[in-house]
């Protein structure tokens, strides 16, 4: 087996780590203290070809595999996690689906500018009473022959202010149960749409997450993805290759902190040494780059799946579970290894704490990933 990157994803790695570096950190304390959405950063992301990084070329996108991806993703969310999940989404969530399973047309008309990063994409699954519980929708889309209208309201929905393209997931035939689920495409300006409240959040402060509110919107027949009723596994099969990307986020997260936290130990002094002398700092840091190396193994392993036509849909839940709650105990630690320092805004590592507890929680909770496992390997 080898364990060994290509020259190609060491060239990625080097690029999304000096645009880390030198593009996302200018700022990144100031815009997570005042939630300013990250322009430059985005503009950058597309112009690396970072927003559309899986696509097909003929579409716009950079035509890279998904270790590339998440190797970029890591590398981005060592620094700044709001930009990193703005690529995640519109990557896994939104270009992956409709590339998948969109009509020629549609890839032509919404694909191609998402994958520019011409425009923005946002998902949206979640609403404020099925959230976990996603076959239970409330947002409702009847079927007028020609076009569908659609009632509802959707939360905490990720790039909800920046996007202009949304792929909403509605019930058109409740009786149905899942398979009267269907999800169109809804741009923004189309009479009826609303982009409702912004969320003031813990973490990921200068990402945009907005509730969404439907109001009899006229959304055509044309914008429904795939055949009628496929909603539902639309959403499951797109949110397991999202949960890959939630995972390399959270590898990121966890391996940021740990670099701040070792060269922190290796430039303080108390009790007459560097702190890393010590044993109680240098095993937890032996700790964390265990967990780290396990988590990105994982994280790589569902990516490479994925990248050879296979099943991964428990493997991606594997690395999400794993890799999140590796950046929880990072980040704690991390925080924890700087002391006083640790608590305060420009060390970093309280930002990436806040920022790590949302992949415990976003693109299925960790109790979620554990119901996907746990169905997988007892079927
Ligand atoms: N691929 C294809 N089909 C799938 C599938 C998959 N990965 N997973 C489930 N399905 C199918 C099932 O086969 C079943 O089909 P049939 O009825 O034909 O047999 C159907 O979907 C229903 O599946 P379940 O019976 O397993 O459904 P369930 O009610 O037990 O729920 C669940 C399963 C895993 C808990 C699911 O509801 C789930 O993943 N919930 C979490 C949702 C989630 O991740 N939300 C996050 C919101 S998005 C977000 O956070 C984005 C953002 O902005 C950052």
């Amino acid at each position: 087996m080898d364990f060994s990157l290509s020259e190609e994803h060491k060239m990625i790695r080097k690029a999304a780590s000096d645009f880390a570096q030198n593009v996302c950190k200018p700022g990144v304390i100031e815009r997570d203290s005042d939630q300013i959405w990250p322009a430059e950063q985005v503009k950058g992301m597309a112009d690396l070809g970072f927003l559309g990084m899986m696509v097909d070329p003929k579409y716009g996108g950079a035509g890279l595999d998904t270790l590339s991806y998440v190797i970029g993703l890591e590398e981005i969310s060592k620094v700044d996690n709001s930009a990193s999940v703005l690529m995640s989404v519109n990557n896994s969530l939104v270009c992956w689906g409709l590339e998948a399973f969109g009509s020629e047309e549609q890839k032509q008309k919404y694909l191609v500018p998402l994958a520019k990063g011409e425009k923005i994409g946002a998902f949206c699954l979640s609403e404020p009473e099925a959230g976990s519980d996603a076959t239970h929708q409330r947002t409702t889309a009847v079927d007028m022959g020609d076009h569908y209208v659609l009632n509802g309201t959707k939360n905490w929905i990720t790039n909800g202010g920046c996007a202009s393209v949304y792929l909403v997931i509605a019930h058109t035939d409740p009786a149905k149960g899942t398979k009267g689920i269907n999800v169109l495409i809804v741009e923004k300006g189309m009479p009826g749409f609303v982009v409702g409240k912004k969320e003031d959040k813990l973490g990921i402060r200068s990402s945009d997450t907005h509730t969404l509110l439907f109001n009899d919107v006229k959304v055509p027949k044309e914008n429904r993805i795939g055949e009628d009723g496929f909603g539902f596994k639309f959403a499951m099969k797109t949110l397991a290759g999202g949960r890959i990307g939630i995972a390399a986020q959270a590898l990121g997260i966890a391996a940021g902190a740990y670099e701040l936290a070792a060269a922190y130990a290796q430039q303080r002094s108390a009790f007459n040494k560097e702190i890393i002398q010590h044993q109680a700092i240098a095993f937890k840091l032996a700790d964390m780059a265990t967990e780290i190396e396990a988590a990105r193994l994982l994280v790589y392993k569902a990516a490479a799946l994925k990248d050879a036509g296979q099943n991964y849909d428990i493997a991606s839940s594997m690395a999400k579970v794993f890799a999140s709650e590796v950046a929880m105990k990072t980040t704690v630690e991390a925080v924890q290894i700087h002391g006083g320092y640790g608590y305060v805004k420009e060390y970093h590592v309280e930002r990436l704490m806040r920022d790590a507890k949302i992949t415990q929680i976003y693109e299925g909770t960790s109790e979620v990933q554990r119901i996907v496992i746990s169905r997988g390997i007892l079927a």
